[in-house]
């Protein structure tokens, strides 16, 4: 499925993961991250904790992540963010990292 998001030139983006969390699992076990289109992480919350490692310079300090609604926020946003993005969420399990949950997103941007 695929998401029509809207915002404003310079203002703030809500890019949804609309997971639903059914098994009431907790941040502490699962993967949670943003990407563009390009494959660049946007932000990144590992089993709880933000990280950085993985984040592009360009989404650096842009967003911040609402752990009740699931949703990320971009801030500043530039005419260039235009485009589709994903929230992928992996169960981190002792085995391996199993994909629970994957949204897409399609952002235009207003003047
Ligand atoms: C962007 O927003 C900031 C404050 O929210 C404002 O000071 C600035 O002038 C705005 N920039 C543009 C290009 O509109
Ligand atoms: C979900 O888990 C939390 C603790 O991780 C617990 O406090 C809460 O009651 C649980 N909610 C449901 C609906 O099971």
């Amino acid at each position: 499925s695929m998401l029509k998001i809207q915002a404003y030139f310079n203002e703030t983006a809500d890019l949804p993961c609309q997971f639903a969390n059914s098994q009431n699992q907790s941040l502490s076990e699962l993967v949670v991250f943003w990407q563009d289109q390009e494959n660049l992480v946007l932000n990144e919350v590992y089993l709880g904790k933000e990280k950085f490692d993985s984040v592009h310079s360009k989404y650096m300090g842009r967003t911040s992540f609402d752990s009740d609604s699931w949703t990320l926020r971009l801030h500043n946003l530039q005419i260039k963010d235009k485009g589709l993005y994903q929230c992928i969420i992996h169960h981190k399990k002792p085995t391996g990292m199993i994909r629970i949950h994957q949204m897409n997103s399609e952002l235009s941007v207003l003047a």
